[in-house]
């Protein structure tokens, strides 16, 4: 019966698309700030195309959104060429530097130091944004980066009025930025208020040079000089050999299939397109429609708690491990991993076979794009924490990142328990940090949805739930701003934002033998972009967690 649904289902999902429209009615563009929304539309009206918009987000949002992502950071770039059905994913990761060991972050007792993966020289990677923008401008776009970095450098250079956000997430950071003599994000001296113009001179000088001169300018001469000479003054290991040495991955998205729907994801270093498969490949053995609230919220922690576990155990750059991203994708992991679930008790994580990861996070951004030949790009970026390590070399404009601080100081547990598997994600030269960023396309009757938010650990968790709204019929205003829940494995409980969970909800949750625990603040970022075929219409939603000023 079942095999005769799914079949039934193909047809009907090979029916609609025969009949989709071939082409959207227009260009959408969701992004965090409406400067770079605005600096993407203006190089899509000069001619230019999806490609072209991003690379002029992206560099947008590098000036009025500099303490989520910048040319000091890194980040996710997934494409979908309409002229040919080309995917690909475009990793701009950032990097260990060469001289990078596995217990740099390890202190004298043998405990991981945090402090110093987390701010300062120690914690930043080679970035790999500028490489990114780079690559997406000469290998996909259709105009001189000159023309798409164009509103960034006005930005820049001229200024733009800083809104409540910028206001209030530098404030809050200003004793990082001060404790490292980074102050070209405030003015007179102190942070900048609402309203204010901030000029940024010495970003608009190098994001001219890339524009100029493509990724030379950043990774060799007078910048990477500055950079290097600024990371070192601050006790880093950055060389000009780390920097001349970078180099942009292309890799192929990974690709899965949920109820008659196409989802195109994150591949490694990124954990977060093996967690989504994953999960929903746990979730297609259960008929979604018929569970209750409860029921559904229990099997997704369950799902969670294990897929999350294999995040752990397995996920590193696959430049140096071998990650079995096909066996943990595959529906018979997934039909073992299924076999485990008690509908009606919690599985103790620590019943599971025990890792140790450290995935928070608290910035990032994301964005979303599709231009009216059906080009469409999904970008998460990041300097990893607000304004990343706090360090801006002189002369640069350029913050510095703390991406080391998404590897693991050590492997096993607190009490010195080692396991293997957290090796994966240990330090070691020139090598890429496991990520959560899960840009991520779904195609299916419905149309097409472009996903993707900042958030950590947590990013994997949304978009699965986006997912979930998409393919259910939710409404993509509903998608980006329901309220979420969120498991990781570890720590063992289903974490929730105020008003997600009912006290009904709560009660049947802890029966089961659930702990919850409620964030105290809403979380997440969601910048979506979907395209119906119904109707025909694009739809641009962003979260209004975002007008809201929660500090993702
Ligand atoms: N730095 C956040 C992430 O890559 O997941």
């Amino acid at each position: 019966m079942r095999n005769l649904l799914v079949a039934l289902l193909l047809v009907i999902t090979t029916a609609a698309a025969a009949d989709a429209p071939r082409r959207p009615p227009e260009a959408a563009i969701a992004s965090a700030h409406p400067l770079a929304t605005a600096a993407g539309h203006a190089v899509l009206n000069a001619g230019g195309n999806a490609f072209d918009a991003a690379v002029a987000v992206s560099a947008a949002l590098s000036v009025v959104e500099p303490y989520s992502s910048g040319l000091g950071g890194g980040g996710f770039f997934l494409l979908h060429r309409a002229a040919d059905g080309h995917e690909v994913f475009v990793d701009a990761r950032e990097r260990a530097p060469f001289a990078a060991t596995h217990d740099m972050f390890v202190d004298e007792h043998g405990e991981p130091d945090t402090a110093r993966m987390r701010e300062g020289a120690l914690a930043a990677g080679i970035p790999g944004l500028p490489a990114g923008l780079v690559h997406l401008a000469t290998r996909y776009g259709e105009l001189p980066l000159a023309t798409s970095m164009a509103p960034a450098i006005r930005l820049a250079r001229e200024g733009f009025e800083v809104d409540r956000r910028f206001a209030l997430l530098t404030e809050r950071t200003a004793p990082l930025l001060q404790r490292h003599g980074t102050t070209a994000f405030f003015i007179d001296g102190r942070p900048p208020q609402a309203g204010e113009r901030l000029r940024q001179s010495d970003l608009a000088v190098t994001l001219e040079a890339v524009a100029a001169d493509g990724a030379r300018s950043f990774y060799r001469g007078e910048i990477a000089a500055r950079l290097v000479d600024g990371v070192r003054e601050a006790g880093g290991i950055w060389t000009l050999d780390d920097l001349a040495r970078y180099e942009v991955v292309e890799r192929r998205p990974l690709i899965g299939h949920y109820r008659g729907h196409r989802i195109v994801t994150a591949p490694p270093p990124s954990s977060g397109g093996i967690v989504l498969l994953a999960t929903l490949n746990i979730l297609s053995g259960f008929d979604w429609d018929a569970l209750d609230g409860a029921a559904r919220v229990h099997l997704l922690a369950e799902s969670w708690r294990r897929t999350y576990r294999d995040r752990g155990q397995y996920v590193g750059d696959p430049a140096f491990v071998e990650v079995p991203v096909a066996q943990l994708t595959a529906p018979a992991h997934a039909r073992v991993l299924r076999g485990t679930i008690d509908m009606a008790r919690a599985t103790p994580s620590a019943s599971l076979p025990p890792v140790t990861t450290r995935t928070e996070s608290t910035s990032t951004t994301h964005f979303s794009i599709i231009d009216v030949d059906g080009n469409r790009v999904a970008a998460t970026q990041t300097v990893n924490f607000r304004y990343g390590a706090g360090l801006m070399p002189a002369g640069t404009g350029v913050v510095l990142n703390n991406e080391m601080f998404d590897f693991v100081a050590r492997a096993g547990t607190p009490d010195g328990f080692e396991l293997v598997s957290a090796e994966a994600n240990l330090v070691a030269p020139g090598k890429r940090p496991v990520s959560s960023m899960t840009p991520t396309f779904i195609d299916g009757p419905r149309g097409v949805a472009i996903l993707g938010t900042p958030g950590g650990s947590r990013i994997i968790t949304m978009v699965t739930l986006a997912a979930l709204d998409w393919i259910g019929g939710t409404a993509p205003a509903g998608i980006v701003g329901r309220a979420r829940i969120h498991h990781q494995y570890m720590p063992d409980v289903i974490s929730y934002e105020p008003g997600a969970i009912s006290d009904e909800l709560a009660a049947a949750l802890t029966a089961r033998g659930h702990t919850l625990r409620d964030t105290g603040r809403r979380y997440g970022n969601m910048n979506a972009v979907t395209w119906e075929f119904e109707d025909n219409a694009v739809n641009a939603a962003t979260d209004p967690r975002n007008e809201a000023l929660v500090d993702f």
